[in-house]
């Protein structure tokens, strides 16, 4: 709903043609977007005509003052009608044979006696009794905060959605959203944030950014990411089933808010359109060779040296040393250089961050194939940002990313220059040159730290060589 109040009516002579012209040109823009509910009253806040009381400097309008149309605007969304939803805010075991399911009534009413389903589990009891601090209920419905118990025991968590069984909420892990960013730093797709749906919170990536929406024109633009304010339709990929309605159907249980994972900073927030199905009927193959198996055979540990660091640090040098040195010992290893892979798999990418995401997300999925099969995997990119070492961390098991820092000071690295781009960067012929106009986050814990300006690349090859046999990567 929206109320058009056009003010300074005043400086126009309280002229009934200024406010219809202006009137009209909203109502054709809010059509564009759907809207229908608009209305207007021309006001002065100035002397207050129209804003408390009925102006007699405009006789010509005979509607509401502003304060009669806020007053008597529905709030929220008509909750009539909408189907039974609860969101478990905690599960409550007072005693032995007490199990309570708390929490606030998102949309419709429940009685004792109804059927429910709980989502996304879809385990299905009956309303045993309605709870609140002092009474029992027979029934209860939207806005009330209540303790259900059930007839059996399923298993419900924190986070759970409760429906009424007539009308299900759906469930999914894929889902399309319009997006508000509300965060210094974009939004980059790939990258991993946290998603709040009611009382549940689960990793999530934007898979495709489809869109952002330019709020003035509302026309559609391609982009990359989403800076600040802006708005744009997105596909989200979680870590786990989540329930949910579109939220033009139910707006208590289709918004979301998204949550950066290093700051723990509402960074977004978002309208579910509709729910994606993705990649839904591709189980997982067994197969019977395993990664022990393979590494087994080959008498090695397999894992991820995930080298980082400017350009020029010496990443790529080290990486060829060590994996010189563990050939030439029997093991099987392999090298995912940023400069090779950027010419065929990663060919489409450049320097932006939003690309530089991309190049790690996929090369951390390429890193994990590679473990899996049981070799030792040396990636040599810079890597630039913590969200997406971890990420790749996140990808593997414990044990099996080494996060190698190549810690070369930039003025170092610049004096090196070894493929002259420092210079080119410095002349504005290469623009996002990390350590110069982008970003480079130093690991806060490496699992080893390489100090190149002191250190030979010889000696600094024996003392990952010595690192990777000392924690039985090889023998
Ligand atoms: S990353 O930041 O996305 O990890 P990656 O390691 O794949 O970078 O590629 C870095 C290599 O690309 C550098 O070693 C350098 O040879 C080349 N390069 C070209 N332009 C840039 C740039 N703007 N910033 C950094 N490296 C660049």
């Amino acid at each position: 709903q929206v109320v058009l109040a056009v003010n300074k009516m005043d400086l126009v002579d309280f002229s009934e043609t200024v406010f219809s012209d202006i009137d009209a040109e909203f109502r054709a823009f809010v059509a564009s977007i759907g809207l229908e509910n608009v209305k207007s009253v021309p006001i002065s806040a100035k002397k207050g005509d129209n804003v408390v009381s009925r102006s007699a400097n405009m006789p010509w309008y005979t509607g509401p003052s502003f304060m009669e149309l806020l007053e008597t605007a529905e709030t929220g969304q008509g909750s009539a009608g909408l189907p039974f939803r609860f969101p478990v805010q905690w599960v409550n075991r007072a005693s032995q044979d007490f199990r309570g399911f708390a929490g606030t009534i998102a949309s419709g009413t429940i009685g004792v006696g109804d059927e429910i389903m709980a989502l996304p589990s879809n385990r299905g009891s009956r309303i045993k009794s309605i709870l609140t601090a002092d009474r029992e209920l027979t029934r209860a419905s939207a806005g009330q905060a209540i303790t259900l118990t059930l007839e059996n025991e399923i298993d419900i968590s924190r986070g759970d959605l409760l429906c009424g069984t007539n009308d299900l909420a759906g469930t999914t892990d894929q889902f399309e959203a319009t997006t508000i960013w509300m965060d210094d730093h974009e939004l980059l797709p790939g990258r991993p944030y946290l998603l709040k749906i009611g009382h549940r919170t689960v990793p999530a990536v934007v898979t495709r950014l489809k869109h952002k929406v330019n709020v003035n024109t509302l026309e559609k633009q391609s982009a990359n990411s989403l800076q600040l304010n802006e708005i744009g339709v997105c596909n989200f990929s979680l870590d786990q089933q989540i329930a949910f309605d579109p939220f033009e159907e139910n707006h208590a249980t289709g918004g979301f808010i998204i949550i950066d994972r290093m700051t723990n900073n509402t960074v977004g927030a978002g309208m579910i359109d509709f729910g994606l199905m993705r990649a839904q009927n591709i189980p997982w193959q067994h197969l019977d060779i395993d990664k022990a198996a393979r590494s087994a055979r080959k008498g090695q540990k397999p894992c991820v040296l995930w080298f980082t660091g400017l350009s020029g640090s010496g990443k790529s040098t080290i990486a060829n040393l060590v994996e010189k040195k563990l050939h030439a010992a029997g093991h099987d290893t392999y090298v995912l250089d940023g400069d090779n892979v950027r010419h065929g798999l990663n060919k489409d990418l450049g320097f932006t961050d939003a690309d530089r995401v991309e190049n790690i997300r996929r090369v951390a999925e390429v890193a994990k194939l590679f473990v899996d099969s049981g070799m030792i995997v040396l990636v040599s990119f810079i890597s630039p940002f913590r969200s997406e070492r971890r990420l790749a961390r996140s990808l593997m098991e414990e044990g099996e990313f080494i996060e190698v820092f190549v810690d070369t000071p930039l003025e170092v690295c610049e004096a090196r220059d070894p493929k002259g781009l420092y210079k080119k960067a410095r002349a504005g012929e290469i623009k996002n040159f990390t350590g110069i106009d982008s970003d480079y986050e130093p690991p806060e814990r490496a699992d080893v730290v390489l100090k190149t300006a002191d250190l030979s690349a010889e000696k600094v090859t024996e003392r990952l060589i010595s690192f990777l046999e000392a924690n039985d990567y090889v023998r």
